[in-house]
């Protein structure tokens, strides 16, 4: 709908609800088409007259023709369900704009200009949580991807920076916190009962690193000295009741900060940083100039409502957003084709940082582990894309596993072939030669090639190519020499039917089978499709240990004995490697199990044997951690086993885990019962050893309710009364919500009652139940829809819910299809109020092609049911036509 001339009346509140319903068949927008914008926006002058019902915004904009872009005749300014009141070019009202599809159209002649805006929203209103929205009273921004055009017409994209001025009033006593980008220049009141404050950053940013916030806040502050004596201020704005639970995050954001400068030498460029934690909100956290908004899951922390993990995230994602200053404020994006150039390279930033605060091997496990079950599932799956993607109907669907964390392996395989020291050479030279500017990530890897001299030609391919290579490796023996062979394949994915070798990295050791020992390790890079290496000096065949650290994010099919993984389970010194041996023989015994026509009892013998070997050295090894103890008891999880079957029935694949889970419990349940002993000893503390206690002690729980669920209910119910903290109490329940016993009732009723009126508790209290092994969890999730405490409209009390059901397969997967329905009825209901949100349940469903004929089509059914819907969102629309492809 083009609204031409319609002089808007002065006081109509364009509520965002009221824009028009998104075509059916969304335009494509593709990499290859970007051009500059034809004009620069040097000075952004945004006047907020601030209302929860109610806000005005008059936007000031200096305007210049952009010599490095084509001229043009008009000034398109993008915009989002939202009207221009006002409009004025060098003071002059003017009536000869356009409007195209919702946005705002501007013949301008080719000179400088000033230009006048004013619109107004209804942030009450804006259910959706992008631009301005309102959570709990205070308003809030969110302007990363598109939703700066939700609050005012502007060139809504990454490349087009400018200086923001900001001023802002409102009531306040509704908003005595009113807050910005950058630094606080002026403040007063007014007469009236208002006040205003007026903000200004120095750095020139995109429009999406915008941010306001007003509010009823109150700060944990501190401050940070940095490297060259700048004191920073530095504050954590919560809501009062939620200040206790502040220390964590202002420690994690000082170390982050210090190890911003010691391992990448960046510095902070502005006096004050602060971070705002707000509970409605689509994603973790927002990395906006000076002003970081969080999702308050990854802000509050302590140990009565916090687990291990959770601390762990609230550092992570306060690092990650913190690094973002350098990578993706002060180096930004081009265009949102190049996403990964900051996110890929947060993302690896924050775990090493995360790796040097918590300890390498089990941080590298556990990023393994997400990358398995998020990442490979995506590559091989329907909505598979490059790094760097070619093409999009809504970017917020590319704010993926693959672009961030496939893109984090892909810099880190860089690193890994530069070493240390030459990769800073080139993140430095990068910093410095692309600084202030809008970048590619052609750029990032020319400025790696150049700054650590390596010869990156070939290896740009990770940036085009979609899908998780697969290595096939082989390894024979002649006189005294191991003859490695190693074949890659990249497998097609939508709309790339033929793929090039990429290099691929792969750190390896051969092990002599009497010492136990290896003769160092070496670095082999595969860059075509096959290669044979020769290692002599090996009287007898060598046990090969290959892609250690995952220094590749590949596939490894190799041919291997039970016997020499059995071996590598309890001798390889690189902890990611001996990880991998156990889970190697766990998967091949489970996959093995769960697809075809199932094992003979003597494969299913001799593979059981193996595990237990391997978890029997686990449990009895003096010399291993009892994090690492922890990882090393934890079986592959259904996802990454499904993944592994070309189509698979989820079914039998939960029947042989947890079959396989009863069995090494009973065998091992002296053992256990005695390591759950031990551990419970541990006093609580932050210490290495007194959280690894915590994580054995639960694992230890999860054998013994497979295996003796009377005596599993027994120790859980202690281990939750006992608890002096949130990971040994959750722990507890997750064990107990699992099984049929009394204290499963009790305990959930205990815990509701205990944390009554915390949100992020009370999360955890859905997606245990949701997520749990009882039969009856499908019921369970149904009653809980209907539970006063369940809401549609928080993101996060939503995903609590159903991500966890979706991620549950004997769940999801229910054979009568009731699962899918489920999810499909949330997607409909949903959509209209989140679309974003919306559209992240769509990939469950998209795995039809993967799973059992059955199901396959009762899935599919319910993707069907979907796109048939009237009115749907561009991000489900895209996500679902997708899935069906
Ligand atoms: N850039 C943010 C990060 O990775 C994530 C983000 C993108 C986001 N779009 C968002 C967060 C929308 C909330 C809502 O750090
Ligand atoms: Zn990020």
């Amino acid at each position: 709908m083009d609204i031409a001339n319609t002089p808007a009346s002065p006081d109509t509140t364009a509520t965002l609800a009221d824009a028009p319903p998104e075509p059916k068949d969304p335009p494509v927008i593709r990499r290859e088409d970007y051009k500059p914008f034809p004009w620069t926006i040097a000075k952004t002058r945004l006047d907020f007259e601030l209302g929860l019902e109610k806000t005005r915004i008059t936007s000031k904009l200096s305007v210049a023709p952009n010599e490095q872009a084509e001229t043009s005749d008009s000034i398109l300014l993008n915009g989002d369900g939202i009207e221009p009141l006002a409009i004025s070019v060098d003071g002059e009202a003017v009536n000869d704009w356009t409007m195209q599809e919702g946005n705002l159209v501007l013949p301008l002649s080719q000179a400088a200009h000033e230009l006048e805006i004013v619109t107004q929203i209804d942030p009450s209103a804006n259910s959706q949580l992008m631009g301005l929205f309102a959570s709990n009273g205070m308003l809030c921004t969110q302007c990363e991807a598109e939703g700066f055009r939700r609050i005012t017409f502007f060139p809504d994209r990454p490349d087009v920076l400018s200086t923001y001025t900001i001023r802002m009033s409102g009531p306040k006593d509704k908003f005595p916190v009113l807050l910005c980008n950058g630094n606080n220049t002026d403040s007063g009141e007014n007469a009236d009962g208002t006040h205003w404050a007026e903000w200004h950053d120095p750095w020139p940013k995109p429009s999406y690193l915008f941010a306001l916030v007003a509010g009823q806040l109150v700060a944990n502050s501190d401050t940070f000295t940095t490297m060259s004596g700048r004191e920073v201020e530095l504050n954590i704005w919560v809501r009062e009741a939620d200040l206790s639970r502040t220390d964590h995050a202002v420690e994690s954001l000082k170390k982050s900060m210090k190890w911003d400068e010691e391992v990448f030498g960046r510095e902070y460029d502005l006096d004050l940083y602060n971070i705002v934690a707000v509970s409605d909100f689509n994603m973790g956290a927002m990395e906006n100039k000076g002003l970081n908004v969080f999702n308050t899951k990854y802000v509050l922390a302590d140990p009565e409502t916090a687990t291990d993990g959770d601390f762990d995230a609230v550092e992570g994602v306060i690092a990650h957003e913190y690094f973002h200053n350098w990578s993706g404020n002060r180096v930004t994006c081009r265009d949102w084709f190049q996403l990964s150039l900051k996110e890929g390279f947060t993302v690896l930033r924050d775990q090493l940082f995360s790796q040097d605060m918590q300890g390498e091997a089990v941080k590298r496990i556990e990023d393994v582990r997400i990358l398995r079950a998020a990442q490979f599932p995506e590559d091989s799956g329907p909505l598979a894309h490059p790094i760097r993607p070619d093409s999009y109907r809504e970017i917020s669907n590319f704010y993926t596993a693959t672009v961030y964390n496939k893109g984090a392996e892909v810099i880190r395989m860089m690193r890994t072939m530069a070493g240390e020291e030459r990769f800073r050479q080139g993140t430095d030279l990068y910093f410095d030669r692309h600084d202030g500017e809008a970048a590619t990530c052609e750029d990032f890897v020319t400025a790696i090639e150049d700054g650590a001299s390596l010869d990156l030609e070939k290896f740009r391919q990770w940036y085009r190519q979609a899908g998780t290579p697969k290595v096939s490796v082989s390894l024979d023996h002649e006189d005294d020499t191991a003859l490695l062979t190693l074949k890659q394949t990249v497998p097609a994915t939508p709309g790339q039917p033929d793929k090039q070798p990429m290099p691929i990295p792969l750190r390896l050791a051969l092990f002599d089978r009497e010492s136990g020992k290896h003769d160092g390790e070496e670095l082999v890079v595969l860059d075509e499709a096959e290669s044979t290496l020769a290692f002599s000096g090996f009287a007898k065949p060598p046990v090969l240990s290959i892609n250690r650290g995952f220094s590749a994010p590949v596939s490894i099919d190799r041919e291997v004995s039970g016997e020499d993984l059995v071996f590598l389970a309890a001798h390889d010194d690189d902890p990611f490697a001996r990880y991998e041996a156990t889970q190697d023989l766990a998967v091949r015994h489970l996959v093995a199990a769960a697809s075809g026509d199932g094992l003979s009892e003597e494969a299913r013998g001799l593979g059981r044997a193996d595990i237990l070997k391997a978890f029997s050295s686990t449990l009895a090894d003096t010399s291993l951690d009892d994090s690492m103890r922890g990882e090393l008891l934890s079986l592959p999880g259904q996802t990454y086993l499904a993944e592994q079957i070309e189509q698979a029935d989820p079914g039998r694949i939960q029947d042989e885990r947890e079959g396989l889970k009863t069995w090494l419990g009973q065998q091992l349940e002296r053992e256990l019962v005695s390591l759950h002993e031990r551990a419970t000893e541990v006093p609580f503390g932050f210490s290495q050893e007194a959280r690894g206690s915590r994580k054995v002690k639960t694992a230890a729980l999860i054998y013994l309710a497979a295996s003796n669920p009377e005596l599993a209910s027994k120790l859980a119910a202690a281990q939750y009364e006992a608890a002096d903290n949130m990971t040994d109490r959750q722990g507890a329940l997750a064990v107990l919500s699992g099984l049929g016993t009394a204290a499963r009732t009790d305990k959930l009723i205990d815990y509701h009652r205990r944390y009554k009126g915390n949100e992020l508790v009370i999360d955890k209290w859905f997606a245990i139940q949701a997520s749990s092994l009882h039969p009856s969890v499908l019921e369970h999730v149904k009653a809980l829809a209907d539970h006063p405490d369940f809401t549609i409209k928080n993101p996060n009390r939503v995903r609590s819910l159903y991500m966890a059901f979706a991620a549950s397969p004997h769940a999801f997967h229910a054979v009568d299809g009731e699962g899918y329905r489920m999810i499909a009825d949330l997607i409909l209901a949903l959509d209209p109020i989140n679309p974003q949100t919306a559209a992240r349940f769509v990939s469950p469903l998209g795995r039809w092609r993967r799973i059992e004929e059955g199901r396959s089509a009762m899935m599919r059914e319910q993707l069907e049911r979907i796109v048939a819907a009237p009115n749907l969102s561009r991000d489900t629309a895209e996500q679902v036509t997708r899935s069906l492809g």
